[in-house]
């Protein structure tokens, strides 16, 4: 693939989400279309209510994710288990060896939505991180700590410091993705390691900072954790996602919260980007003069970090001379809707087709 200036036709392997929510029940059933009208595959987080921590519970999540695709659909979901202090390695080692379980997720207890079963003793988790070690199987960490002393803006950079490092040095074999990063240290930290360690980026962190969630109003639809933070972590984030370092790849963390959860007294946290997550991406790789990076960073560094082949489809981007237009909410069901992602400017970048190969 080739890229200049004036392009406006791009063809790249179709992409993975490496991290995304796709929630259960009538929600499950509006999402998931959303996301397979582009991706491949996509490792699904398992924080649902009870959350997935079991190889049974996640054979059982898989195959309602499969009932959900529209029909004809290839869409391949890569399974997780939810880590908590009782997790069993033998049964991750089952659910990893039958091909089913393709990661394991760290949310430190209370760190954001339904994380309250994670981790707060890490010498309790031990097992089943040597089991993951051992089989070289990623930990999806969410990096950030839960101290109410540290402010909601460190608490990634801290977490490296504190949580992340010594886990790293404890065990030098643990493959490890540092998800949805959104600081210059998380970059940076990334960046020093020499083996076993990539990050996701999300499509939101590429485009809003924290001006973006504050000013002029609370936006409810742009928060998330880990929150947005200064333009020049955002910078950061925008340079690792458009160099072609495979260490850094797309996560939308695409996360549905019924609209009315989120324009609440206490919003939740989560934006719900899977419906225009391609447009968003190539305008920002086109602004940085990178659209020659995009495929590295939507299909081919995450499968080769996890071990996979790229996917044998291809998807085509075309540059449109008109704004494209994506509904602003999709429904689910009992009239309640989920709102999608506005990145607050124009986009042209449309997905004009996928084809076999
Ligand atoms: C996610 C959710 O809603 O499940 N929310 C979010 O703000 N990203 C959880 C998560 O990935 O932190
Ligand atoms: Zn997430």
């Amino acid at each position: 693939m080739t890229a200049s200036a004036s392009v406006s036709r791009l063809r790249l392997r179709q992409p993975d989400d490496w991290h995304l929510h796709l929630r259960d029940g009538a929600m499950l059933a509006a999402v998931t279309p959303e996301t397979t009208r582009h991706f491949g595959r996509a490792i699904i987080m398992p924080n649902l209510v009870p959350p997935v921590v079991t190889s049974d519970q996640a054979a059982a999540y898989h195959a309602r994710i499969l009932a959900a695709r529209p029909e004809g659909s290839a869409f391949e979901p890569l399974m997780t288990l939810y880590l908590t202090e009782g997790s069993q390695p033998e049964d991750l080692r089952r659910g990893v060896e039958c091909g089913l379980i393709k990661a394991v997720k760290l949310y430190p207890a209370g760190a954001t939505t339904n994380s309250e079963s994670g981790v707060r003793d890490f010498d309790k988790a031990m097992p089943v991180l040597e089991t993951l070690a051992e089989l070289g199987v990623p930990l999806c960490v969410h990096g950030e700590v839960t101290d109410p002393d540290i402010d909601i803006f460190d608490r990634e950079a801290v977490f490296i410091d504190r949580v992340l490092d010594p886990l790293r040095r404890r065990l030098p074999h643990l493959r490890v993705i540092m998800e949805h990063v959104t600081t210059r240290q998380g970059v940076d930290y990334v960046r020093s390691a020499e083996q076993g360690l990539a990050a996701t980026l999300t499509t939101h962190h590429l485009i809003i900072n924290r001006n973006h969630l504050l000013v002029g109003g609370v936006k409810p639809h742009y928060y998330c954790l880990p929150v947005a933070k200064r333009e020049e972590h955002r910078l950061a984030l925008v340079a690792a996602a458009t160099s072609g370092d495979g260490r850094f790849f797309l996560g939308t963390d695409s996360a549905p919260h019924a609209t009315h959860n989120k324009e609440a007294a206490c919003g939740c946290a989560g934006i719900f980007t899977a419906p225009n997550t391609m447009s968003c991406l190539a305008h920002v790789f086109e602004a940085e003069g990178a659209l020659d990076k995009l495929e590295a960073f939507t299909s081919l560094s995450g499968p080769a970090f996890y071990g996979l082949p790229a996917n044998e489809a291809w998807l085509t981007l075309v540059k449109r001379p008109e704004p494209v237009s994506y509904p602003a909410r999709v429904s689910v069901a009992e009239g309640q809707t989920v709102t999608v992602f506005d990145p607050g400017f124009p986009l042209f970048w449309d997905v004009e087709s996928i084809m076999p190969s």
